[in-house]
């Protein structure tokens, strides 16, 4: 059975007792800042769950796109050293909200599994939490399992939680023996052994973890269920690996062909190119793009991972984007997402490993010179980032090929490395303005610089605070019309005027909540009196306006012309020019930039009135 039909038949079973199916949610969270990526087929539910939404349907079934490679759920580093763990896969899954509970779900999976896919009971086992007396004795009631194949275990393999915070409960799981000698099966194994699978996690969620590690009652209980469907169909179709099944064997067949080497050949490396070009092809379509940062910064590392398992097979060229059609092929019919993306997922790719190719072949020297001068077993953190910063390495990619060697790496101090190289580019990047440490001249108490620059360019304000040293004069007024420089926009110049001196203000800054003038003085020596007049440069802050709204005019226009994947990656905003840093895997050819230029020049001479509500 081909496995489009298994994932069809769970959607028939399911719906036959009253399920309504719904899409998989987009790979990328909506409003979810916990979560990097969808990993659970629930997480499109949270909201239901901890009652801050109305389900529409109080039975769902679907198949869900997870990508577990970040967070609580990471399965990175067995990808492709074994048979059955992925960056990228399908949970299907059956929700009850607060209608069914334990009895269903439960006699529902039994039933699924052993009458309609017929597996064989004397190799599926049950475990459940280990205060759940409930769950243990509905698997002895509502099913015909032998009552010595019910287990029960603690926290770390029976409480699921979707990440820190979040819904979570007990949860009961079937496992499956996958071994060639059904009477050398043992309770030992489940949990230990790769000779057992879990198939099916039914998980009762009653609970909400709170930032504080607090679990609440939630007030009602529902039903979560995920199978991961890779193995499911390793198992109806008699395989021992998820790669030998349909889903993975038709792309290995073209990777053979591509890379001139047989899967038998080089198991790992097959297996962790299929998996990670279904994962960049999942996770583009849904909006990633390759970066430095986040999201992009994962799809980075797997595409990275894969190239490399290319290049070992001898592969000089790139090859991922041409195996994106035959994913597409087999997964559009449930993802059509897919096909609507095709091109763009191939660009992407392309544009991403033709980069790494540039620096691919100096750093695996690099590397080989590192391991050759090794005199102990750990690489040194100086070295991973060496790698990581030069030549583009993860350093998980790292940590790879030097497993393969015998070798670790000092993560830790990777991150040292890492961490002051930050902190260097964060301070080169900011305003030398030293501004925390000043010892300033006090000359009224009380709040400080509301900001009326939105509407008024200039004011009377009342000084709070100020320093003088070397010609360079810093203030602090209760209220200003002066913008400090922020989010890329360069901070407003202009005048102080007091009694008897007048401070030309060259810069204005942040520090916390408080916008700092920084000029030297016009006229006079002194600070003078409580209160000064503050006057903006008008002409220039106009003229920064105009380049604030060019540059959403810009954006806008981008997005148009080279797609909606284009993202703001950075922008500076000056009187006389803006700058607008923009996420795209290849260079903007001539005849796009004029499209966009005329975009924006039409939308200019509509004149249209400014609506900043
Ligand atoms: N949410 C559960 C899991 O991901 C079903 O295993």
């Amino acid at each position: 059975m081909k496995t489009s039909e298994i994932r069809n038949q769970f959607f028939d079973f399911f719906t036959d007792k009253g399920h309504t199916y719904v899409r998989s949610a987009p790979l990328v969270p909506k409003d979810d800042p916990t979560l990097l990526f969808i990993n659970a087929g629930m997480n499109q539910f949270k909201n239901i769950f901890l009652e801050k939404e109305k389900p529409k349907h109080l039975r769902v079934v679907n198949s869900q796109k997870c990508i577990r490679v970040s967070g609580k759920h990471n399965d990175l580093e067995e990808v492709g050293i074994d048979t059955f763990h992925h960056t990228f896969f399908e949970m299907l899954g059956n929700w009850s909200f607060g209608d069914y509970y334990k009895a269903e779900a439960i006699q529902w999976a039994w039933e699924l599994f052993t009458e309609v896919w017929g597996l064989e009971k004397d190799r599926l086992w049950a475990t459940v939490y280990k205060d759940d007396d409930e769950a243990d004795e509905l698997w002895k009631k509502v099913t015909n399992i032998a009552p010595d194949r019910v287990l029960r275990f603690g926290k770390k393999d029976n409480f699921w939680e979707m990440g820190d915070t979040g819904p979570c409960g007990p949860c009961s799981e079937i496992h499956y023996y996958v071994g060639e000698n059904p009477s050398k099966q043992s309770a030992d194994g489940i949990n230990s052994s790769d000779q057992y699978w879990e198939l099916w996690n039914l998980v009762f969620i009653q609970n909400n973890r709170l930032p504080d590690g607090t679990l609440e009652e939630l007030p009602k209980k529902h039903v979560d269920t995920g199978a991961g469907l890779e193995r499911i169909a390793a198992v109806l179709q008699g395989k021992t690996s998820n790669y030998d099944t349909d889903l993975f064997q038709s792309i290995i067949k073209v990777q053979e062909k591509k890379l001139g080497v047989k899967y038998k050949d080089d198991l790992v490396g097959h297996r962790a190119i299929a998996d990670h070009v279904r994962m960049l092809s999942f996770s583009i379509a849904d909006g990633v793009l390759p970066s430095n940062e986040g999201r992009g910064y994962v799809a980075r590392r797997i595409l990275r991972r894969a190239a490399r398992f290319g290049h070992c097979m001898g592969r000089e060229e790139p090859f991922l984007s041409s195996l994106v059609g035959t994913v597409v092929e087999l997964m559009s019919e449930e993802f059509p997402e897919l096909v609507e993306k095709q091109t763009h997922i191939e660009k992407v790719i392309e544009a991403e490993e033709i980069g790494f190719s540039e620096t691919l072949d100096r750093g695996l020297e690099q590397f080989g010179n590192i391991v050759n001068d090794l005199s102990g077993k750990t690489i040194s953190g100086k070295e991973a980032f060496k790698l990581y910063d030069t030549f583009g390495f993860p350093v998980d990619l790292t940590v790879q090929m030097a497993r393969e060697k015998g070798l670790s790496v000092d993560i830790e101090g990777f991150d040292k490395a890492m961490g002051e190289q930050r902190t260097k580019a964060r301070s080169e990047g900011k305003f030398n303005l030293d501004v925390s440490h000043k010892e300033w001249t006090t000359i009224t108490k009380g709040d400080d610089s509301e900001f009326l620059g939105y509407n008024d360019l200039s004011s009377e304000s009342t000084i709070r605070r100020y320093h003088c040293t070397n010609g360079t004069v810093l203030m602090i007024l209760d209220q200003t019309p002066f913008y400090g420089e922020q989010g890329g926009q360069v901070g407003d110049t202009g005048s102080l005027t007091g009694d008897g001196f007048t401070i030309r203000v060259t810069n204005t800054v942040i520090d916390g909540d408080s916008h700092i003038h920084v000029g030297e003085y016009a006229e006079g020596d002194s600070i003078n009196g409580e209160t000064v007049t503050a006057q903006v440069d008008n002409v220039r802050r106009e003229n920064i306006k105009k380049n604030h709204t060019a540059t959403h005019l810009l954006h806008k226009a981008l997005k148009k012309v080279l797609g909606d994947h284009v993202q703001q990656a950075g922008s500076l905003v000056h009187p006389d020019y803006l700058r607008f840093d923009l996420t795209h895997y290849q260079k903007i050819t001539p005849e796009e930039l004029r499209k966009i230029e005329a975009i924006i020049n039409s939308e200019i001479l509509k004149n249209t009135v400014l609506d900043i509500s």
